[in-house]
């Protein structure tokens, strides 16, 4: 059975790809940082809780590749947000929170998994 890695996984499009996935027989680690989110996908999924803002987020995406069988097949590198409101009103720690979560974790997701 091939491993999918799907960040953003209880998000609208997120929890669309995890259901096909599923239906072409992945095995599929559902990332995301939403508990409630993460159980509302099908049960064949493998809920993995990660906040991609967090520095320990590889650790935990690792570990459950790890778990799955060492290898991720597939990375969908989903998982975004936007920061509304206009750019000189916007808190420089909530731009940064963005650019971890858009750009930092699928850049650091696609070098480091196996
Ligand atoms: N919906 C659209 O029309 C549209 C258009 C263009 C691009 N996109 C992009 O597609 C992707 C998915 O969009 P969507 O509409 O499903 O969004 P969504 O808001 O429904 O889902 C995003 C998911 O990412 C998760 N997430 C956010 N921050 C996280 C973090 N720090 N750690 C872990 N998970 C986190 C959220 O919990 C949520 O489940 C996003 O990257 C979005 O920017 C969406």
């Amino acid at each position: 059975m091939k491993t999918a890695v799907v960040t953003g996984a209880a998000g609208a499009i997120g929890s669309a790809i995890c259901c096909r996935l599923v239906s072409r027989d992945y095995r599929v680690l559902a990332v995301d940082v939403d508990p409630e989110g993460l159980q509302r996908l099908p049960e064949q999924t493998v809920p993995v809780l990660a906040d991609l803002t967090r520095p320990d987020f590889t650790d935990v995406v690792l570990a459950a590749v790890e778990a799955a069988g060492r290898h991720c097949d597939v990375l969908v590198n989903n998982a975004g947000m936007v920061v509304p409101g206009p750019l000189e009103d916007t808190d420089p720690e909530a731009i940064h929170r963005e650019q971890l979560v858009n750009l930092y974790a699928p850049m650091v997701l696609t070098c480091r998994l196996p």
